[in-house]
């Protein structure tokens, strides 16, 4: 499809799209590539079997779940023995954070514009080494997180901080290749939630200089399932879960106890070539169309305040947009809206409850979240204005 997007080429490649549902609730989980239903199908019904045995058919369910195991590493240019697979990334950060090692008395930062799964684990690792927490937070309007917000935080005794990519809720991307530098600084270590990031962008761990980086492939066009990657040396503070007598080299072997879902593993290579052929240039460039379609209305209307950047630029923010209207309650918004379409959004913090509750300062409804990717269509979100139009005050 090259750098001229093909909407409708695209949305051919996802079988869900074709029924009556607009979906615009993607940040939650977006629609399954065609390719990956297919492969699943294929590989239960074909090659189910144990991994590692000598026999054919085992040796042909181990190659596919390898070839999985060292695409996913490709695309986000780790090493194959740099990722772990599991079935969320809540479950990856609560697996580490049961595996990091710390001194009682350290000190870990943790941000509040974050989906709880970057929070909740670190809370609790915190509790059980009896480390000191301290949190970053940047106040409204600019709920941004960025290194000079995050250096009065730090010092020698700081030994993690864990943030987000983007946040779930707010859509602005964050500068990680710079405050993962600031973190090092002090010589501690970048945990980053890339959940939000994953859909719309390539990841390239090394370029960023992280850590630890987690993404979920549920939202990246696969199937249920979610990523954690772990550079070779912030391995040397992991602490492997496995039993005592497995091997204990790749990250795989420390923190995927009884392995990965093979039959999900194995899509990896269909996800990773369909992302190649469409480009993430295009993607962007298609994205940021959408964004800037629903950006100006939202943005024109008095009543309406946007939560986070309001700026229409895909290389400010990615087309996650979440706003509140004056007087008006978000879930009884959105449901007027549902009653009269067929678009598919969301209300709520969307389990980013410390960000909504704490620093946005909302009702507990919070906000009106549209969350696009990018096989939603120009047609779509004007078709969004119109309805509402309809519901607003
Ligand atoms: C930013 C962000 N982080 C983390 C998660 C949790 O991901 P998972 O369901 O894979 O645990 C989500 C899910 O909505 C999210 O949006």
């Amino acid at each position: 499809m090259g750098a001229t997007f093909d909407a409708a080429k695209a949305r051919e490649r996802f079988p869900a799209l074709k029924q009556d549902q607009v979906f615009l609730d993607n940040a939650g989980g977006s629609q399954t590539l065609g390719d990956v239903i297919d492969s699943i199908t294929q590989y239960l019904l074909k090659t189910n079997v144990q991994l590692g045995a000598t026999y054919s058919t085992a040796q042909q369910s181990t190659n596919k779940y390898g070839d999985g195991y060292q695409a996913a590493a490709k695309y986000i240019n780790a090493g194959r023995d740099e990722i772990v697979i599991g079935s969320s990334t809540t479950q990856l950060f609560t697996n580490l954070s049961s595996a990091l090692k710390f001194q009682e008395g350290d000190e870990i930062v943790l941000s509040k514009m974050e989906h709880e799964t970057n929070i909740n684990p670190w809370l609790k690792l915190a509790e059980r080494l009896k480390l000191t927490i301290k949190w970053w937070v940047s106040e409204k309007p600019e709920l941004k997180l960025t290194p000079e917000n995050l250096k009065p935080l730090l010092s020698d005794k700081v030994k993690f901080v864990a943030c987000t990519h983007v946040s779930n809720v707010l859509g602005g991307i964050h500068d990680i290749k710079s405050i993962a530098e600031t973190v090092h600084s002090v010589g501690a270590l970048l945990c980053v939630d890339g959940v939000s990031f994953a859909p719309h962008r390539q990841i390239d761990v090394k370029a960023l200089g992280v850590d630890f980086y987690a993404f979920s492939w549920y939202k990246v066009y696969g199937p249920h399932m979610a990523m954690l990657y772990a550079s070779n040396a912030a391995q040397e503070h992991v602490k492997p879960l496995g039993h005592f007598f497995n091997p204990t080299e790749t990250l795989e072997e420390k923190l995927a106890l009884a392995g990965s879902n093979y039959e999900n593993v194995q899509t990896i290579p269909q996800i990773t070539s369909y992302l190649e052929s469409v480009g993430f240039d295009a993607i962007a460039a298609h994205e940021e169309r959408l964004q800037t379609v629903l950006l100006d209305f939202l943005n024109s209307r008095d009543d309406i305040t946007v939560w986070g950047p309001t700026s229409t630029d895909s290389t400010v923010r990615v087309p996650t947009i979440s706003f509140t209207v004056k007087g008006v309650n978000s879930r009884k918004f959105v449901e007027d809206a549902e009653k009269i379409s067929n678009y598919g959004f969301r209300w709520g913090h969307v389990y980013s409850k410390r960000l909504c509750d704490e620093v946005l300062g909302l009702e507990p409804e919070a906000v009106v979240r549209v969350s696009m990717v990018h096989y939603n269509t120009e047609e779509e979100i004007k078709g969004l204005i119109e309805v509402l139009k309809k519901v607003l005050p």
